[in-house]
């Protein structure tokens, strides 16, 4: 087989992966895709590469950001391009990671409906406003929309 029959242009790359060439080279320069380099310095990407381009949308779509998707590429042998397999693996903690969002998220609604004709902002009442991050002894992160309470005051 013609090893020049799996390489692809960037803009049949891109008329392929439905992803404009500019998106390529950001990708390309994030090291989330590849290229070969050939006459002209004109890149060329190898079939496989659609493949991770498409598993980069999926992705994207699920509100991962490039570095966590980068991070999730490199747990892969030698930077290959997803297997069946590899998708199965990498999706699965994908969907864990949104089932956390989902439940953040949730959490977040129930939060705001208490403020929603409120408007106190109190630092003191409002487990929405925390401007002194006076939660962070509770640990990292949003402790008061991940279910910690306020501390309660007296008046
Ligand atoms: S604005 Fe009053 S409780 Fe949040």
């Amino acid at each position: 087989m013609d090893p020049g029959k799996n390489l692809l242009s960037i803009g049949e790359t891109a008329s392929r992966s439905g992803v404009a060439a500019s998106t390529l080279r950001f990708y390309e320069s994030r090291g989330l895709i590849r290229s070969l380099r050939v006459g002209g310095n004109h890149r060329r990407y190898h079939r496989s590469m659609l493949r991770r381009i498409a598993i980069i949308r999926v992705a994207q779509r699920l509100g991962l950001s490039l570095g966590e998707i980068g991070a999730a590429f490199a747990t892969l042998p030698d930077q290959r391009t997803p297997t069946r397999k590899d998708w199965s693996r990498l999706s699965s903690g994908w969907g864990r990671q949104l089932d956390r969002r989902i439940a953040e998220l949730q959490n977040l609604r129930a939060r705001l409906n208490g403020c929603i004709g409120c408007g106190c902002l109190s630092m003191k009442n409002c487990t929405l406003y925390n401007a002194g991050d006076e939660a962070s002894d509770l640990g990292s992160g949003p402790r008061y929309l991940l279910g910690d309470t306020p501390p309660q005051r007296a008046d």
